[in-house]
């Protein structure tokens, strides 16, 4: 007692004591906390602070979750669906996600090739877990979603980055596939449209790495497809399975909620794939969360199979401001933006930025050294606005933006975005 009443006068070395005696893990030691939460956060607290932020980071729809998914969890509390439910997710819920993929995908599933987690996140966590044994080689074509290389380190598995650029609109050649496949490597990710670049496969160019694919039958497929119905301009949606039918006894089809439906917090994420490893993946997640929450598999299962038109009333928003925001990007001085084919992201190339006389006066001094990075600090502290750097996603030569925000913010943050470019230049 008397080293407790002692020590509470200096509350930050107990602190240290404490850590001291019991370090955390040395798993922790390998990962970073997730980028654009990070950006989020700050952006967060500097409104906080009473500062006009505009927030360019948040990965999340900016819209309501939908009333009819709404009134349907409404009707799961009424109901009493408020208990524990199967790990992997109610036999509803999961016949829901077998329809949606027949549906959208013609993909047909058992109910035991199918399984649901909290979020997406969950879903590819517990897959590399299952999946992966330490030194597995994993190929990520980058600039890729944050999570993915610190949840492979996570499983002790090595990430083999293949290096998609602006060039080749930061999508991977079937050249580049075949070049990095070696002994050692277990899975692919595939992820298109992609965050954070908003680039999709052609249904040609994912017919040339499915034929690379076909030589190599020890390798999983992990496709991340929870961008699927954000697609624009008519193209249309396709992932390995869809075009190779071989190949989906070894793919994870990855989706869930959060994007199509703006149910980001719901946390429903689902997989299909082989029934084996769907079971490996329960019983993971026995292990660590068990279900998803049972009114959100209810509301997750109406939005699934309930009314879509919600579905193309975003996507119709997000393509007007993609449309802004590309043309405002374009028309800034040594920025080079692609038009994205989906999701709600834009991920301009700002090489030439770095090389202006502004820029590099703003480096001298400054011992950070990612260049996104330290556009984005002055671009929040002197602009207020809050884009992620590049460098999040494994790409340095970018920043990203994703556009997720009403039309007068975007307007608003691209015009300050403009200023610092011009100030610089
Ligand atoms: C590429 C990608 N995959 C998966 C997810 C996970 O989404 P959720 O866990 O909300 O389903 C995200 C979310 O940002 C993402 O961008």
């Amino acid at each position: 007692m008397r080293f407790y009443e002692e020590k509470l006068d200096k509350i930050p070395s107990l602190i240290r004591d404490v850590l001291m005696v019991f370090p955390t893990s040395e798993r922790l030691s390998v990962i970073s906390p997730s980028a654009t939460l990070a950006i989020t956060a700050k952006a967060k607290e500097l409104r906080a602070a009473g500062k006009d932020v505009i927030g360019f980071g948040a990965g999340e729809p900016d819209f309501d979750t939908p009333e009819h998914i709404k009134e349907a969890a409404r009707v799961a509390i009424a109901k009493g669906l408020t208990k524990y439910t199967p790990v992997g997710g109610t036999p509803s819920l999961k016949k829901a996600v077998a329809q949606k993929l027949e549906r959208d995908n013609l993909l047909s599933y058992e109910l035991n090739e199918i399984t649901t987690s909290n979020g997406g996140k969950q879903c590819i966590y517990n897959a590399f877990m299952a999946c992966l044994n330490k030194g597995d080689e994993v190929i990520l074509p980058v600039p890729c979603w944050v999570s993915y290389p610190d949840q492979l380190k996570l499983a002790e598995a090595r990430a083999v980055s293949v290096f998609c650029g602006v060039e080749q609109n930061y999508l991977m050649t079937a050249e580049q596939l075949e070049a990095a496949i070696t002994p050692q490597t277990k899975m692919l990710i595939i992820n298109s449209p992609c965050n954070p670049s908003g680039a999709a496969y052609t249904k040609e160019a994912l017919i040339s790495l499915g034929e690379v694919l076909k030589k190599h039958p020890n390798i999983l497929i992990l496709t991340d497809d929870i961008y699927e119905h954000i697609m624009y301009n008519d193209q249309k949606f396709y992932n390995l399975p869809m075009l190779f039918p071989e190949l989906q006894e070894r793919t994870l089809v990855i989706n869930g909620v959060s994007k199509a439906y703006s149910m980001t917090g719901w946390r429903i994420g689902f997989c299909a794939g082989p029934r084996e490893i769907i079971s490996a993946m329960e019983k993971i997640q026995g292990q660590s969360t068990s279900n998803p929450c049972s009114i959100s598999q209810a509301a997750a299962e109406e939005a699934l199979i309930g009314d879509q038109s919600c579905v193309s009333e975003m996507k119709q928003a997000f393509a007007r401001r993609r449309d802004q925001g590309h043309q405002l990007l374009s028309s800034m001085k040594g920025v080079c933006s692609l038009l994205p084919q989906g999701a709600f992201y834009l991920f301009p190339d700002i090489r030439e930025v770095y090389q202006t006389e502004g820029f590099q006066n703003i480096l001298r001094g400054q011992n950070d050294d990612s260049l996104s990075r330290v556009f984005c600090t002055h671009l929040l502290e002197k602009y207020e606005t809050a884009v992620v750097p590049g460098i999040a996603f494994g790409n340095d030569n970018s920043i990203r933006l994703s556009y997720a925000l009403d039309d007068l913010s975007l307007q608003k943050g691209l015009e300050r975005i403009g200023n610092m470019i011009q100030e610089l230049n």
